[in-house]
């Protein structure tokens, strides 16, 4: 693959959105063709199901359903712009991916964690970020960060969002070539400066 895929994780309030617009914006002043995208959603179909995941009406999903759903939303994402951004050079940035899934379904939900990593190869068609960087923080400051209105994922335990967190560092540990991990209890803009490092190196710019 041309391009480069670089995922951005973490907690809710942990500033993934706030730190891959301003990354957005200094890959744009270098000059670098980037597609930036969220999940779930990013295109129609999976902003559809991303409806359907965090609408607190849904109170009795199944974690299955809830699983699967994130992944048929990243399936389409994948198949409809990621790779193809890829095969052109891109840079592709995205807000959460199937680290996500392991961290909030596999344990903040208890779905078996390997069973999650096979149905996400097949998701994502095999495809791996060259770079993902968590953003760890206290579960109770990041969820004060947060809007007052929460999705049906948000509203969930303090306790469910603490065995989430657990899980980013742990994958942090597991994959330390993959990902970097920092620590939010500094400035947006010191942050940024961290954030730069990493993607700067990994693009060589
Ligand atoms: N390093 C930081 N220090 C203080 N506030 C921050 C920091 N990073 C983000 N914020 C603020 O926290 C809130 C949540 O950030 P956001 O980027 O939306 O997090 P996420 O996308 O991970 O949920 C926003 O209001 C943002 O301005
Ligand atoms: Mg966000």
């Amino acid at each position: 693959m041309k391009g480069k895929f670089i995922t951005f994780e973490g907690s809710e309030g942990s500033g993934k959105s706030t730190q891959i617009e301003l990354t957005c914006k200094h890959l744009k002043a270098n000059k670098k063709q980037i597609l930036f995208v969220r999940e779930p959603g990013g295109v129609k179909i999976s902003e559809k199901i991303r409806d359907i995941l965090l609408d607190v009406k849904n109170t009795n999903m199944s974690d299955e359903c809830e699983t699967l759903l994130y992944m048929a939303a990243r399936a389409q994402l994948v198949k409809e712009v990621i790779l193809p951004a890829l095969r052109q050079g891109k840079i592709v940035l995205c807000d959460r991916f199937l680290d996500s899934t392991i961290a909030y379904q596999g344990y903040g939900n208890g779905v078996d964690v390997d069973k999650i990593k096979k149905i996400g190869d097949f998701a994502t068609n095999s495809i791996k970020p060259d770079l993902t960087i968590i953003f760890d923080i206290d579960t109770a400051k990041g969820l004060s960060r947060t809007s007052r209105i929460k999705d049906r994922i948000e509203q969930r335990t303090i306790a469910y969002h603490k065995r989430v967190r657990k899980g980013y560092l742990e994958l942090a540990k597991k994959e330390s070539k993959r990902i970097r991990l920092i620590t939010v209890n500094k400035s947006i803009e010191d942050i940024q400066a961290i954030v730069k490092q990493h993607v700067d190196k990994l693009l060589k710019i």
